[in-house]
């Protein structure tokens, strides 16, 4: 489906090309060739409406609902991604998050269960390899997290 909208896409680009530059009349009293007005029509379409299909495409479709790894994301998960981003990416490490803080453990390597994920985002942490406030998250959203990670710790993107 991306492929065939890509190629659709440029075409279009394409025709739009020869319709400006390779067909135009020359001299007086020459016409444009037939094709040019569906031309244009068939490129303003095609950037009009296949710009914004593929828009959509590319930030809802499948890629955005799987791991950089490949794995497919349920919804708790994906929501533990967004809040994973903005909350935990500045401390800690995570492939799949493009996470590389060194603050708090390597959470690839670590592999934290469920349970320990939600202990540490409702408890904190400060066992003196520096310290992770409390509740950083309230619970559903330290569950997602939990899932998120259960998934895609370890799997860094290949
Ligand atoms: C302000 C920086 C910071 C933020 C933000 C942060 N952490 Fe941490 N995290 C740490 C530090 C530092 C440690 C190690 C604490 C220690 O050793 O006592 C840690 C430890 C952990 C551990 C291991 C706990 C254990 O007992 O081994 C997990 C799991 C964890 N963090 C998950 C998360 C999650 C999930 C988030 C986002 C909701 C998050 N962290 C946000 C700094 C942070």
């Amino acid at each position: 489906m991306f492929v065939a909208v890509f190629i659709v896409l440029w075409l279009a680009v394409i025709s739009a090309g020869f319709a400006i530059y390779g067909v135009r009349p020359r001299g007086p009293g020459v016409k444009w060739s037939w094709w040019v007005a569906p031309a244009f029509v068939f490129a303003a379409l095609g950037l009009g409406v296949g710009m914004p299909t593929l828009a959509l495409l590319y930030s809802h479709g499948p890629r955005f609902r799987t791991s950089q790894d490949g794995l497919v994301l349920d919804k708790q998960q994906l929501q533990g991604r967004t809040i994973f981003a903005s909350v935990c990416k500045k401390c800690h490490t995570l492939g799949d998050a493009e996470a590389t803080a060194t603050i708090g453990p390597n959470l690839d390597l670590l592999k934290p269960s469920t349970s320990l994920v939600v202990d540490a985002v409702e408890h904190g942490r400060a066992r003196g390899n520096g310290q992770m406030p409390e509740m950083l998250v309230d619970h559903a959203g330290a569950e997602a997290v939990a899932a998120y990670l259960q998934r895609v710790a370890g799997h860094p993107p290949q």
